[in-house]
């Protein structure tokens, strides 16, 4: 018998405040045509002062929680994914696990940008795969609106705050998973540092720094690198494009959407998109999208769910679920 991990409830949350393109507009030399034809982007969520990152994920980490049927009090491990934590230390998820009443078990932050909720995803697999845990709680939680440049307008109406989490249960089983997360696959290549990174940090700095992007080399990028991700989850699982029920990407742009899904071969309604309503949330994008189609209950039991994302770092990769 092998174990490996069902994914048994997922949950998101968004902070009330709307953000226009055309608010924006009001404060850098840029319109809502703009926005919307390069990037697909209408509006976005921005977390209110005072309104934290571990507030957000708190609030999606409980619905996640309540779909499961479970406490805080039954998990053994919470990995926050976040390039926004509340503080330089400690960890987020630790702000998270106080908050939810769970004392046992271990909580930690992953930092992989925008591919976060994939690596956490994997993390924490790879704890339940192994025995080292048994209820997972995996959290995707941003305010990049905190560490935007409100005078770059290449880079401050690409982004918004949010939200996700998924709970994962170990389970055991012979031979084929019939529920739950089939592979996830991890890449990063540090030589593109320029490319995508925020100028400060405590080490640096000393100050918290703001985005700073190549948007050209960040989309060449992210479509050759995801779509390397993509063939190394069906390779792996000896799958093809046509086996996959849904494409659920990080929500970054959404020409790069376009381009996975033609690549897959699949068509605009079996594709989750968000990034019209919530913009670029980072290590959020994934869980957000994937709780928003198993709401409106797009996504069923049995369906095979693809997810990818490229962040900076680079760091990208893919996770297969069947749902
Ligand atoms: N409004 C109006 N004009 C703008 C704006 C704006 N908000 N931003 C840039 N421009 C201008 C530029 O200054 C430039 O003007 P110029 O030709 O006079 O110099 C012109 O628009 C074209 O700029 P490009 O950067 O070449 O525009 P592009 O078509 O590449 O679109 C974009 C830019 C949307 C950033 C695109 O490159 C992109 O989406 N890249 C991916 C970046 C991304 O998604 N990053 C998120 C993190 S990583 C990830 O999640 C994958």
């Amino acid at each position: 018998m092998a174990l490996y991990s069902k994914v048994t409830g997922c949950g998101s949350y968004l902070p009330s405040r709307v953000v226009t393109n055309a608010e924006l507009a009001k404060r850098v030399d840029t319109t809502d045509e703009w926005i919307r034809q390069r990037t697909g982007i209408r509006e976005r969520r921005r977390a209110e002062d005072g309104e934290l990152t571990s507030d957000l994920g708190v609030k999606a980490a409980e619905e996640a929680l309540a779909m499961a049927r479970l406490s805080g009090a039954d998990l053994d491990l919470i990995v926050c994914a976040t390039a926004t934590p509340d503080e330089t230390f400690p960890a987020t998820a630790t702000r998270i696990q106080e908050r939810l009443g769970m004392c046992q078990g271990a909580a930690f932050d992953v930092q992989a940008v925008c591919t976060g909720f994939i690596y956490a995803l994997a993390v924490a697999d790879n704890f339940l795969r192994l025995g080292q845990a048994r209820n997972a709680l995996v959290v995707g939680a941003e305010t990049f609106s905190r560490i935007l440049d409100y005078d770059d307008r290449s880079t401050c109406v690409l982004f918004g705050d949010g939200a996700g989490a998924v709970v994962l249960q170990a389970a055991e089983g012979n031979g084929a998973i019939e529920s739950g997360v089939l592979s996830t696959h991890l890449y990063s290549d540090g030589r593109h540092h320029d490319a995508l990174y925020v100028d400060g940090g405590p080490s640096s700095t000393g100050t918290v720094g703001r985005v700073r992007m190549e948007g050209r080399e960040v989309f060449r990028h992210a479509v050759v690198r995801m779509a390397e991700a993509i063939d190394a989850a069906l390779t792996a699982n000896g799958l093809n494009p046509g086996d996959i029920d849904w494409l659920v990407p990080h929500q970054a742009n959404l020409r790069i959407i376009e381009a996975m899904a033609r690549r897959l071969n699949l068509p605009e309604d079996r594709v989750v998109v968000t990034v019209d309503r919530h913009a670029n949330t980072s290590a959020a994008s994934i869980p957000l999208a994937l709780c928003e189609a198993v709401k409106d209950q797009r996504i069923r039991s049995g369906d095979l769910i693809l997810m990818e994302a490229m962040g900076g770092g680079f760091t990208w990769g893919s996770a297969l679920v069947r749902w």
